[in-house]
C-alpha cells in the first residue's frame, strides 16, 4: 500500500481528497451503525483523472445491512469495471452478516482502491488491503484524511483499540454553573432547542448511562423521541435504520434501588443496571429487556467500579459510544476517574445563586495546578443557550 499526503498527489490524483471528502460525508449520513463503523464509498470511472466525476456512491446504513462498497458497486453496475474506489475505511476481508468487501471489489474489477483509514478490527487489520493487493489491485492510503476518518468512527476505534466505548458526558447548567435549585427543582434549565440537541446526542450513541439518584429524582426515560430530533426529512430517511432501535439504557445502582415501574426500565428497548451484588432488586418482575449485572466494588467509593462498567459495555454489548447523562455525583466520578473523552456542556443564560446545586460533585482541590484542564473544541449558540464541546487536556 502506498501512503500519500495531499502534497504528494500527482496531476491525475488532484481530485482524490475531494472524492474522499464526499465518501466521508456519505458515511456521516447515518447517526450510528453500531456495532459496525460508519463507512462511505465513492466510485470514479477509470483511473480517476482530474476530469473524472463520481459514477456511484454508497454508504453503510447499519448493522446487518450491505456495506458501503457493495452499495456503490450495485449502483454503478457494469461501469464499476476499471473504476477507482474511494472508501473511508479499509475494505473488510471477513464474512460477518455480509460477505467480504475486498472480494466484492475484486469481483467487480475495480482498478484501484483509495482508503482514508485502516480497520482496527483484528478480523481485518490489513487483511483487506492484502487481499486487494494479492489480486493485483493497488491500494493507496490518503493519510491527511485519516484524522477525519477516525473521528467519524471514534467509538468503534475506542472499543477495538482500548476495549472501552468513547465516553461523552453531557451536562446542562446555568451561567453560574448550577444545575438545579436547592429544593431540587431543575426543569428546565435550557430551552427546547438545546433539549432537542440532546436528543440528537442520544440518537448518535449506543448507550445512555445515568446514576440511580437521577432515576429516583426525575424518573427519566432516556429514550430517543424521534419526533423531537432536529433532522430534515431527508436526513431522517438516510439514518432510518439507526433510529429503529433505542440506545441501551444503563443505570449505576450499587445498592439495587432501581424500581420496576421506572421509565428507564419500562421504556422501549433494553435496560441494564450495574450493582455490587447480583441477583437482587427487580430482575424477576421487569421482563427480558431488563438485566442486572454485578460489578467489582471501587475500594475508595464503595460503589460500582466505573472502568469495569465500560469494559463490560464494550465486551457484552459491543458499545462504541456511551453518553453519560447523570447528576453531579456520577458525572464528577467519571471525570475524576479520567474516563470522559468529551464533555458537552449546555449553558443557559440564567443565574441560580450560590445555594443552587453545583455542576460536579468533586471537591477538595487546594492548588490551581490540580484543576481539571479542558480544551474547547467548539462553542455553538443553540437559540437561547450555548453548547460548549470540550476535551480533557492530557
Ligand atoms: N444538569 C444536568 O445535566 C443533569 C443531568 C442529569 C441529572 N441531573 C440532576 O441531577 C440530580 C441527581 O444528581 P446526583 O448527583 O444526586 O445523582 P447521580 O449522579 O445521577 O447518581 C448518583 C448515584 O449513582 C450511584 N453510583 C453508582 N456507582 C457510582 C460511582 N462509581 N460513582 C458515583 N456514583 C455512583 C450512587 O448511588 P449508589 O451508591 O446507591 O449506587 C450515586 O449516589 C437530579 O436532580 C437530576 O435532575 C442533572
Amino acid at each position: 500500500m502506498q501512503t500519500l499526503t495531499h502534497s504528494a498527489l500527482n496531476a491525475g490524483q488532484v481530485r482524490w481528497p475531494e472524492h474522499m471528502a464526499r465518501a466521508l460525508e456519505l458515511a456521516a449520513l447515518v447517526l450510528h451503525a453500531a456495532p459496525n463503523p460508519r463507512v462511505g464509498c465513492v466510485l470514479v470511472a477509470g483511473a480517476a483523472t482530474p476530469m473524472d466525476e463520481p459514477i456511484a456512491e454508497g454508504w453503510h446504513r447499519g448493522a446487518g445491512l450491505p456495506h458501503a462498497e457493495p452499495e456503490a458497486l450495485a449502483a454503478a453496475g457494469d461501469h464499476a469495471k476499471g473504476a477507482t474506489a474511494f472508501v473511508t475505511l479499509e475494505p473488510c476481508c471477513h464474512t460477518g452478516k455480509t460477505g467480504p468487501c475486498s472480494s466484492v471489489l475484486i469481483a467487480a474489477g475495480v482498478a484501484q482502491v483509495v482508503i482514508a483509514s485502516r480497520d482496527p478490527n483484528p478480523k481485518v487489520s490489513g487483511g483487506g488491503i492484502a487481499a486487494l493487493e494479492s489480486a493485483g489491485i493497488p491500494v493507496f492510503f490518503l493519510s491527511d484524511l485519516e484524522p477525519a476518518a477516525r473521528r467519524l468512527n471514534r467509538g468503534f476505534y475506542s472499543r477495538l483499540e482500548r476495549g472501552r466505548p468513547f465516553v461523552r458526558c453531557k451536562l446542562a447548567m446555568s451561567l453560574d454553573g448550577r444545575t438545579g435549585l436547592a429544593n431540587g427543582e431543575s426543569k428546565w434549565i435550557t430551552g427546547p432547542a438545546a433539549r432537542a440537541d440532546v436528543q440528537l446526542l442520544r440518537a448518535q450513541c449506543d448507550a445512555v448511562l445515568t446514576g440511580i439518584e437521577t432515576v429516583l429524582a426525575d424518573d427519566p426515560a432516556l429514550t430517543v423521541r424521534e419526533d423531537s430530533l432536529p433532522l430534515t426529512a431527508e436526513a431522517r430517511q438516510h439514518t432510518a435504520n439507526s433510529l429503529a432501535q433505542q440506545p441501551l439504557r444503563v443505570v449505576l445502582d450499587s445498592r439495587s434501588r432501581l424500581y420496576p415501574r421506572s421509565k428507564i426500565v419500562t421504556g422501549e428497548g433494553r435496560c441494564v443496571a450495574y450493582g455490587i451484588e447480583a441477583n437482587q432488586g427487580i430482575e424477576p418482575e421487569a421482563g427480558e429487556l431488563f438485566e442486572r449485572r454485578s460489578c467489582p466494588r471501587n475500594a475508595d467509593s464503595g460503589r460500582v467500579e466505573l472502568a469495569s462498567v465500560l469494559d463490560s459495555l464494550a465486551l457484552q454489548d459491543e458499545c462504541n459510544e456511551l453518553l453519560v447523562e447523570a447528576g453531579a455525583t456520577l458525572s464528577g466520578a467519571f471525570i475524576e476517574a479520567g474516563l470522559v473523552d468529551e464533555l458537552i456542556v449546555y449553558i443557559a443564560p440564567k443565574l441560580l445563586g450560590s445555594d443552587a446545586r453545583p455542576l460536579l460533585g468533586f471537591a477538595g482541590l487546594t492548588q490551581m495546578s490540580e484543576a481539571w484542564q479542558l480544551s474547547i473544541e467548539s462553542v455553538t449558540q443553540i437559540e437561547t443557550d450555548l453548547r460548549v464541546v470540550l476535551t480533557p487536556t492530557a
